[in-house]
């Protein structure tokens, strides 16, 4: 019999120990500033780091094939020229792809989505690291890839890996830049795209509300 794959501590450790140092020093940036404001930003980083801050039990039979394994050397590349802040992060996720339980997101009428994209949850009630008061999950894309406009009860941390575009509401699109947040409040109309360069990004969800998504399809006239 085939026996699972133990996921590498070393890697999922450093993971978890550099997404809650991250978060936890954006949330310190919050609490110091005077003036107040994106109240709800905070409230999610408090949430999250707090979460991330408890281990949960690992399930190491998870493990899906990943369509866009080939963007992974790339990435390794890419990332060495991050700043020192983003190293053990970057390193984690990647350290982490052959043992995670890639999916595609269902979107109708959209092939060239489902082809180009895929997810998986490192942590959550699909994730490699079981838990149901929070997901933390990974996107990768290739480049030149519209992310459907998509809705959500849980609100949304994106802690930004790559090169890309985001917007809310079909506002402007906006550039986070490498180790950028983006925090969308519960139901707000988002999405994202890649550039000249694959999309690599970290999203986390603190699940008080029951996680189901709407995408919009794109139009058919
Ligand atoms: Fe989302």
């Amino acid at each position: 019999m085939k026996q699972p794959i133990r996921p590498n501590m070393s890697y999922l450790n450093c993971f978890q120990k550099a997404l809650h140092t991250l978060l936890d020093a954006a949330l310190k940036q919050h609490q110091n500033q005077t003036t107040g404001g994106n109240e709800g930003r905070k409230a999610v980083l408090e949430k999250v780091t707090q979460r991330l801050a408890v281990n949960h039990v690992i399930q190491p039979e998870v493990g899906a094939e990943n369509p866009l394994a080939d963007l992974l050397p790339e990435l390794a590349l890419t990332t060495r020229t991050f700043p020192e802040s983003l190293h053990a992060l970057a390193e984690g996720v990647l350290g982490l792809a052959d043992q995670l339980p890639w999916y595609h997101r269902p979107v109708a009428n959209n092939p060239i989505f489902m082809k180009n994209h895929i997810n998986a949850q490192i942590m959550g009630p699909e994730g490699l690291v079981v838990r149901d008061d929070l997901i933390v999950g990974v996107t990768l894309m290739r480049p030149n890839v519209d992310y459907p406009d998509h809705q959500h009860e849980p609100e949304e941390l994106y802690l930004v890996l790559s090169q890309g575009l985001w917007r809310q509401e079909n506002g402007p699109w906006g550039t986070p830049g490498l180790g950028g947040l983006v925090y969308n409040p519960s139901n707000v109309f988002h999405g994202m795209k890649s550039v000249d360069a694959p999309l690599f990004a970290l999203w986390c969800l603190p699940l008080d509300k029951a996680f189901t998504s709407f995408s919009a399809p794109l139009p058919t006239a």
